[in-house]
C-alpha cells in the first residue's frame, strides 16, 4: 500500500506557514510515502520563485504541481527547466520550457515508483492543448514504468474535472481537481479504481475570496477597476486529500478529505 498526501494551492506566505505547522503532525500521524502540492499561488499569491520552491521541498514535499499562475515571475523559467520535481501543466504548448509529469522512486521503498502528471483544462482558461488527448497519451507512456499515476487537474469548470476523471477511470489511480480553491464534497473512488476529488481546496485564509483579502475583490466585482490583490493572512485552512493506493495494480482503495485549520 502507498499513502500520498496531496495538497491543494497554497496561497502566498500563510499557506507556506500553514504547512510547515500542519506537515510533521500529519505525516506522524499518517506516515505518507509521497506529498505532493500545488505550488503556483506560493509567491505572494502569483506564482513561484526558485527560492520559495526550494522552502516547500524542504519541508518535504516530494513533488510540486502548478497552473495559470507559473508564468507570473519570471524567475522560475530557469529552475522549471533543472528541476524535474517541479511541474508545469503538460498540455501548455511550451516546448521543452519544464516538464508537465515525472515519475519519482519512493525514498524509503526502493523500486515502486509514482507517475506525477499535470494538466490544465480549457473551459474558462487560458489556451492549452486538449487535456484529454495529453492526458490519454501521458497515461499511455507513464503506465509502461508504474502501474501509480496520480494528475493534478487544473482547471475552472466542474464538468471538465468529472469528464477527465471518468475517461482515465482504471488508469490512473487519482485524479485530483484544482485551481478553485475551494474545496468540494465529492471524494470519492470511481467504478474501475481511480479516487476522485472535483477540488482539493487550498491552502490559505477562510474568510477570503479565494485566497485574497476580500475588500479588494468585491470592489472589482462591485465597480471593475482593476484592484491590487493581497493575501489574507488570517485563519488560514488547508484542504487536501489522504490517498491509499494498491501499488501492484495502482488501484485506489480509499480517499479521506481533509480541511483543518492551521
Ligand atoms: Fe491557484
Ligand atoms: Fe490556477
Amino acid at each position: 500500500m502507498i499513502k500520498l498526501l496531496f495538497i491543494g494551492d497554497l496561497i502566498g506566505r500563510p499557506g507556506r506557514r500553514a504547512v510547515a505547522a500542519l506537515l510533521p503532525g500529519l505525516r506522524r500521524e499518517h506516515e505518507f510515502d509521497l506529498v505532493i502540492a500545488n505550488a503556483e499561488n506560493a509567491a505572494g499569491g502569483f506564482g513561484l520563485t526558485s527560492k520559495i520552491a526550494d522552502e516547500l521541498f524542504s519541508l518535504g514535499i516530494d513533488v510540486l504541481t502548478s497552473g495559470n499562475h507559473i508564468w507570473d515571475q519570471k524567475e522560475i523559467e530557469p529552475y522549471l527547466r533543472q528541476n524535474n520535481r517541479l511541474l508545469r501543466p503538460a498540455n501548455y504548448p511550451v516546448g521543452d520550457l519544464g516538464r508537465g509529469s515525472v515519475v519519482v522512486e519512493l525514498d524509503h521503498r526502493p523500486g515502486i515508483r509514482v507517475g506525477v502528471v499535470n494538466l490544465a483544462g480549457r473551459a474558462f482558461l487560458g489556451p492549452a492543448d486538449c487535456p484529454f488527448r495529453a492526458g490519454r497519451d501521458l497515461v499511455a507512456r507513464l503506465s509502461a514504468e508504474t502501474p501509480v499515476l496520480v494528475i493534478d487537474f487544473h482547471a475552472e469548470a466542474t464538468s471538465e474535472k468529472n469528464a477527465l476523471a471518468t475517461y482515465l477511470d482504471g488508469q490512473i489511480s487519482l485524479l485530483v481537481g484544482t485551481h478553485t480553491h475551494v474545496q468540494t464534497a465529492d471524494e470519492r473512488i470511481l467504478p474501475r479504481g481511480t479516487a476522485y476529488i472535483t477540488d482539493v481546496g487550498m491552502v490559505g485564509g477562510r474568510n477570503s475570496v479565494i485566497g485574497m483579502k476580500a475588500d479588494r475583490v468585491v470592489e472589482k466585482f462591485l465597480n471593475g477597476k482593476p484592484q491590487r490583490y493581497e493575501v489574507e493572512k488570517s485563519e488560514p485552512w488547508l484542504g487536501a486529500v489522504i490517498v491509499e493506493i494498491d501499488e501492484k495494480n495502482g488501484r485506489a482503495r480509499s480517499i479521506q478529505r481533509l480541511q483543518i485549520p492551521a
